[in-house]
């Protein structure tokens, strides 16, 4: 009798554990910063550790930032058995001990892999090792992977992604994939449920308008990756997005170009993945990075990645769909010139399939918020008059009467 029921709690037991489902993440795009765009290779403990720290005391943490990702080149050895270590000159005390410091901060902490032999910048990928290190991530308190896509000849990109998604669940911790083989394969048709975003691109650098030739390759400017992200809203929504790349805020462009990017990246649902150097970044900068009302674009909790309505002379209109009814307008000013705008609302209607959403300026009466100088600009029943400077952007959010 006593076995009977012991048996049956087991089996109650191992059902429950069973239905207790993983956590849902990146419900939102998710929010951090990446040591690749500022740091490249020349990565170490104790830089980390001050960047994490930056990312408290200047403001990123409170405006929702919670990842901190080390990129490329934290890599040491596999040992007899396989298992990798961290570069014991750069990380002398573990991955362990600075993921346990950034969550002692109230950050999270991402660490980034590569699906071939190799990563892009030679130290040891995860082909053939993928369980081992999806392990070791785990034990080390690994919230984060970016999962590169360099030297994966003869790998196919789904089977790829997928066996380190079983990895990474089977290590049995909570852990979002970043998915990075730069849109090759269209991650898009079939990455909803292999990762929580995917890279759409190849890489993007620090110029507003751009192609940098590496040879065999090219990395480009803002507007560039911007251009690149069409055709794809669709596929995004809460737990996977689009990634236009991680962010090149504060790094060489000017005041105008960060806040058009920033605000762009916001508009198209991106992950707000910053690539600044945030201890020696401009009040500027981490102003831009920190705009509470620009973020709540981003964060809105309906997920619809925000689509491209107009373009005339090189001035582009983009609306994105908010909750409550609300919707999120940028004008974005590509050119050299400053731009005059005189948009009358009633003369417009912006209907999204997509979404199922129609703005009916005709019938609607809807509030007008400057989303960077935070003030009300009245309301759609009158002719919206302003100038957008060049390389820079006029974002309102528009609140229903
Ligand atoms: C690739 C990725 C980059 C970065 C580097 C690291 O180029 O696309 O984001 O991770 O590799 O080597």
């Amino acid at each position: 009798m006593r076995h009977i029921g012991l048996t049956i709690l087991a089996a109650l037991l191992f059902l429950a554990a069973g239905a207790q489902k993983a956590p849902k993440l990146a419900q939102t795009p998710p929010m951090g910063w990446n040591s690749w765009n500022i740091y490249a290779c020349d990565i170490n403990e104790k830089l980390v550790k001050e960047v994490a720290k930056a990312m408290v005391d200047r403001g990123l943490k409170d405006a929702g930032y919670e990842y901190v990702v080390i990129d490329d080149c934290w890599h040491g050895e596999r040992d007899s058995l396989g298992f990798i270590s961290a570069d014991p000159e750069k990380f002398p005390s573990g991955i362990k001990a600075l993921a346990d410091y950034v969550h002692s901060l109230g950050l999270k902490f991402g660490i980034y892999s590569d699906a071939g032999w190799e990563t892009c910048g030679g130290h040891p990928g995860s082909r053939g090792h993928e369980y081992q290190d999806a392990m070791k991530y785990a034990e080390w308190g690994v919230d984060y992977l970016k999962y590169d896509w360099c030297n994966t000849e003869g790998l196919a990109a789904e089977g790829a992604y997928l066996t380190m998604r079983e990895a990474l669940a089977a290590s049995g911790r909570p852990i979002l994939l970043s998915i990075c083989e730069w849109g090759d394969n269209d991650p898009w048709l079939w990455a909803q449920d292999i990762g929580h975003m995917w890279r759409t691109t190849g890489d993007i650098y620090d110029e507003f308008y751009g192609e940098l030739d590496h040879g065999t390759w090219s990395s480009w400017g803002i507007l560039n990756i911007l251009d690149m992200q069409e055709g794809l809203r669709e596929y995004a929504g809460p737990g996977h997005w689009n990634d236009p790349d991680m962010m090149e805020v504060g790094n060489a462009m000017s005041v105008n170009e960060d806040r058009a990017h920033f605000s762009m990246w916001c508009m198209i649902a991106a992950p707000l993945i910053a690539g600044t150097d945030i201890q020696n970044a401009t009040e500027e900068a981490v102003e831009i990075l920190t705009n509470e009302e620009a973020i709540a674009v981003n964060q809105d909790k309906l997920g619809i990645q925000g689509f491209k309505h107009s373009a005339a002379d090189s001035l582009e209109i983009w609306y994105k769909p908010l909750a409550d009814g609300d919707w999120a307008v940028c004008f974005l000013n590509r050119d050299a010139a400053d731009k005059e705008v005189n948009y009358n609302w009633k003369e417009i209607d912006v209907v999204d399939d997509f979404a199922n959403r129609e703005t009916k300026f005709n019938k609607n009466e809807y509030e007008i918020r400057d989303l960077w100088k935070h003030k009300n600009l009245g309301t759609t029943e009158k002719t919206l008059n302003a100038v957008v400077p060049s390389h820079d952007v006029l974002m309102l959010r528009l609140s229903m009467k």
